[in-house]
């Protein structure tokens, strides 16, 4: 079966049985606690804590998740960074035993696997929370024999929450025994099973049993609800009878276009073409979400794999743009399932060539900085160290790696120190930047008026951006005075002459069709369900005031604003500038009709 197919399928399957289909969420989530989407219950979260009453009990969907704890795995079959879950969650509805039922419909009668071939693992309790025997007899139920069931502990079979706290619960995970001949080591185990390093077993299905909230302890929540994940990319490569994905329809075409712009095969340097293939495709992503390259949290995440790529690169011999026909290959295959791909390639490309740019600078000048430091008996401090990552955006890796050639060694602990100090500062220097309106500045009701109606435009600014350069867009700070508006943005490139005119006209035409402002209030979690965009996430109190400018506009705001977009005046950008890396600043006024 092919990608696409599956994808629709398994939703269509969900669908028949009463589930709502939901799209991807972005690959950065609504918690701030949480750097990246690393699954797919996590845009479901208030569903599932019953905060809010979700709109439908049952939902499926096909989500973009990306995990860097496997980072130095990549390359062999089963692990990647960027890769996709399909999923189905029940919030209150059924329960274990409807979902277990659909599962083994879905894999058995519908994927055609051989049940022979199906082992199972469940929790084995502990002092906190019993042993799952309630799945296993549901197990028995549909087959699978005593002995194909393994119990296994908390790190296994226990799964959540994604943050500190959250719901979370027991878990019984589907496994394929895909046979010797897939086994990567020799294994003489008798009944060897899931989780055996020999890795003839693969997991392909999760199904969390989510009844418990956890906040130090573990408290019952108030619903019972299932939230499971299929791995698509071991699915695919089970259904395509591969030993990995790397050799399926998902990035086989990319490995083509390495072996063919290298001019090298890929049986002989499997990893890296493996590593190639799996970071292009996952820079991709993380750009069409509307990260950028930075020393910081997830833009860090991008500098990181971007940079690795390149080095690896380089040891194919490739050098110049060899990246374009790949990320081209990547929006062939994803842009269908993932307009923001297709939409968004022109913005990948400049970013990619941009960071190689900068990665090429800095490295000449850090490696002969490597040669200035003082390591004790053969320990580079964590400080040293971490002056080269920030200062040259060398990754962590990468430094090590270079220091292993000399012989050398990081005190890894104190980089992580150093690094976590530095992370401080800037989120508090962030925070103190993206502060107010200012409007307890103004001294009366017509300048306080004033301010309404620029931070107004403001909002119609940053919508019209959105429309006519892209949804890469995203506010990076904003500030008003009586006189004008400023509005710090991301975006790679200067804004043409052009496409400021369109911009301008198009907030003037908002202007024009004088449209109510609305103001609604609800929960943190409820508007960003609803749409609504939200740029400093840390700093939102649990309610939180929705402005809306009929659909044009949706934003998170403090306030205040005008009551109706009618009385703004005339909107005039007076300047377009850049205001760091991957930011541009504009400046505007509001010119009296
Ligand atoms: N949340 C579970 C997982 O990611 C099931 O979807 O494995």
């Amino acid at each position: 079966m092919e990608p696409n197919q599956l994808r629709s399928e398994f939703l269509n399957f969900m669908e028949q049985r009463g589930h709502k289909i939901v799209p991807s969420s972005s690959l950065v989530p609504d918690d701030s606690s949480v750097l990246l989407t690393t699954a797919g219950m996590q845009q479901f979260v208030p569903y599932l804590s019953g905060k809010i009453e979700p709109p439908y009990k049952r939902a499926c969907s096909v989500q973009k998740c990306f995990r860097t704890g496997d980072i130095e795995e990549v390359g062999d079959n089963t692990h990647h960074t960027f890769f996709e879950m399909l999923g189905n969650w029940s919030f209150g509805d059924y329960f274990k035993e409807e979902a277990i039922k659909m599962a083994w419909e879905f894999l058995i009668n519908f994927c055609h696997l051989d049940k022979e071939k199906i082992r199972i693992t469940v929790f084995k309790g502990n002092e906190d929370i019993p042993a799952d025997e309630e799945a296993i007899k549901l197990w028995e139920k549909q087959g699978v024999k005593k002995e194909w069931i393994f119990k296994f502990d908390m790190e296994d079979n226990f799964w959540g929450p994604t943050a500190k706290t959250g719901p979370c619960g027991p878990c019984s995970e589907i496994h394929y025994d895909r046979g010797k001949e897939f086994a990567i080591r020799e294994c003489s185990i008798k009944g060897c099973g899931p989780n055996c390093n020999c890795g003839r077993f693969v997991e392909i299905w999760n199904l969390v049993f989510m009844e418990y909230n956890k906040d130090g302890g573990y408290q019952l929540l108030k619903q019972k609800n299932i939230d499971t994940g299929i791995g698509f990319e071991r699915l695919v490569a089970i259904l395509q009878e591969k030993n990995s994905a790397y050799n399926t329809g998902l990035l086989q075409p990319l490995i083509k276009e390495l072996e063919k712009k290298s001019g090298q095969q890929y049986d002989s340097q499997k990893k890296t073409f493996r590593i190639l293939a799996d970071h292009i495709r996952s820079a991709c992503f993380l750009i069409a979400d509307g990260i950028l390259p930075s020393n910081l949290d997830r833009g860090y995440i991008l500098r990181r794999i971007i940079r690795r790529f390149i080095r690896y690169a380089r040891l194919l011999n490739l050098t110049g743009n060899w990246y374009l026909s790949l990320i081209e290959t990547v929006v062939n295959l994803y842009g269908e399932t993932y307009p923001e791909i297709k939409n968004g390639k022109e913005n990948i490309i400049t970013v990619i060539q941009k960071e190689e740019e900068k990665f090429g600078r800095a490295l000449a000048k850090g490696l002969k900085e490597l040669e200035k430091l003082q390591p004790i008996d053969g320990v580079v401090s964590g400080s040293e160290a971490f002056y080269i990552y920030q200062t040259f955006g060398f990754p962590i890796e990468m430094i090590e790696e270079e220091l292993e050639k000399r012989d050398l060694t990081v005190n890894s602990n104190e980089f992580e120190l150093e690094s976590k100090k530095h992370q401080d500062v800037s989120r508090a220097g962030a925070e103190k930047k993206f502060g107010g309106v200012g409007i307890k500045n103004a001294q009366n009701k017509e300048e306080a008026a004033k301010l309404a109606q620029l931070h107004t435009a403001t909002h119609l600014l940053h919508a019209a951006l959105r429309q006519v350069l892209g949804d890469h867009v995203g506010q990076m700070g904003s500030d008003i005075n009586f006189e004008r508006l400023r509005f710090d943005f991301s975006h790679q490139e200067k804004v043409t002459a052009e496409e400021l005119k369109k911009v301008e006209d198009l907030v003037n035409e908002k202007i024009a069709e004088n449209i109510s402002v609305k103001k609604e209030i609800m929960s943190y979690q409820e508007a960003i369900v609803s749409g609504a965009l939200a740029f400093f996430k840390e700093k939102y109190p649990t309610e939180v005031n929705i402005y809306s400018i009929n659909s044009f506009s949706k934003e998170i705001c403090a306030g205040p604003h005008a009551n109706e977009t009618g009385n703004l005046g005339h909107f005039k950008i007076i300047k377009e500038q850049s205001s760091g890396a991957g930011v541009r600043r504009i400046k505007a006024v509001l010119e009296q009709v």
